[in-house]
């Protein structure tokens, strides 16, 4: 019997991509989203990219702080397992606006894990980030190091990760994988899904598709002055497609064996600097993005990459794609969806 996946926040950005890769893994799921930063589309795109499994996709348009309705999903469905992505992520707006911060992902949170409970479904996934690491003293980051947060969204990842471990720690019926993500890019190789942020993108590769497509006139590089090779910060991106698979893998980790509360980096180990990204992308799309150099962005750190051996050897489960690939497959969708969903050609 197929198992039955409840996928929080499945119409964004990483959601969709891993909706689809568990649906052509046989999967069955079931996305939840409010739609708040996402669109249904993204799901639609999903079902032809899945073809004969499409029709193990269903979607309800659910608030995860409406304990009600997310007590109708539950009711409805007995789940194997709950993949958590659902959450406010923009760095700026959380400092902005912490109270909504604390009240849309903690809230939320402990709504989804009171109604898991209720209803026997003790298997999670969650969304961690590696902001937890805040300005690490040294890379690579192992998933040992100290955590701090350096704003309110840092901290709802802080907090959720003691709420997950607190709960595991009262019952052991528990099993919780807490995924630490690093920097996700690119899109689905099909061009179909991808990154669709609303308003000004906080992050560099949305930035840099908008510049591309001439939404934007150029790209402001935050800091030239860092102890890197060039100067400019340095990140680990990674494809969203190894992403997706790599929850894949946290689902099996935690079918197969005995697990309590573990936590695992996602991320390829390696460290890419802005410009280095910047002449990808221009390689990749053939477009020039014009650059304007400033100061620092205040909170960022300097030099931020995973180590991926845990998730190697635990998860069985290693990044594939390199910078080439994740920046081809980044313009692929902006190319063809310039202004994402709402792209005016577009057939859905
Ligand atoms: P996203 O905004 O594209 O997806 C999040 C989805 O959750 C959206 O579709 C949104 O509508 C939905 N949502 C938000 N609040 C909700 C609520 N209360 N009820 C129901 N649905 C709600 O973001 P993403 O990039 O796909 O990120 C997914 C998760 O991964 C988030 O928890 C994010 O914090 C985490 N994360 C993302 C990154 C990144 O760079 N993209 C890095 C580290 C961690
Ligand atoms: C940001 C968030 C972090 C979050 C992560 C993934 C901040 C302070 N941190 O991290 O909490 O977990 O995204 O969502 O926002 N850059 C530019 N110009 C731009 C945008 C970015 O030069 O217009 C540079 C940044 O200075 C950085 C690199 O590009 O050196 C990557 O930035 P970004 O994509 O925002 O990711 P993070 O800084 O890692």
């Amino acid at each position: 019997m197929a198992k039955s996946i409840l996928v929080t926040g499945g119409a964004g950005y990483i959601g969709s991509h891993t909706v689809l890769q568990l649906l052509l893994c046989g999967f069955k799921v079931v996305v939840i989203d409010n739609l708040d930063n996402s669109s249904e589309i993204a799901l639609h795109r999903v079902k032809k990219l899945a073809a004969q499994f499409s029709t193990n996709l269903s979607f309800h348009q659910v608030d995860l702080r409406d304990k009600s309705a997310l007590e109708m999903v539950f009711s409805s469905t007995k789940f194997d397992a709950v993949i958590h992505f659902a959450g406010l992520k923009a760095v700026g707006e959380s400092v902005q606006k912490p109270l909504l911060y604390y009240n849309n992902n903690i809230i939320g949170t402990v709504n989804l894990l009171e109604v898991m409970s209720a209803h026997g479904c003790k298997t999670l996934v969650f969304s961690s980030s590696a902001t937890v690491y805040g300005w690490p003293k040294e890379v690579p980051c192992t998933e040992e190091f100290p955590l701090s947060a350096a704003n309110p969204y840092g901290r709802t990842k802080l907090f959720i990760e003691e709420i997950c471990r607190d709960v595991q720690n009262s019952d052991s019926e528990w099993k919780i994988i807490l995924l630490r993500y690093f920097n996700p890019v690119g899109a689905h190789p099909s061009g179909h899904i991808g990154e669709d942020p609303r308003g000004v993108p906080n992050n560099l590769m949305p930035y840099v598709q908008q510049v591309a497509v001439g939404r934007r006139p150029h790209l402001t590089v935050y800091g030239t002055d860092y102890n890197t090779k060039d100067g400019t910060g340095v990140r680990d991106y990674i494809h969203v497609v190894d992403l997706a698979d790599g929850h894949i893998a946290a689902l099996q980790k935690l079918f197969d064996s005995n697990i309590a509360c573990e936590v695992y980096n996602l991320g390829t180990g390696k460290g890419t600097s802005v410009l280095e990204m910047v002449a990808a992308f221009e390689k990749a799309s053939g477009k020039e993005i014009p650059l304007e150099m400033a100061g620092r962005r205040p909170g960022d750190a300097e030099v931020v990459y995973a180590s991926t051996e845990k998730a190697e050897r635990e998860l069985n489960w290693k990044a594939k794609f390199g910078i080439d690939e994740m920046c081809r497959d980044q313009w692929n969708w902006a190319s063809k969806n310039p202004y994402g969903y709402g792209s005016p050609d577009n057939e859905d």
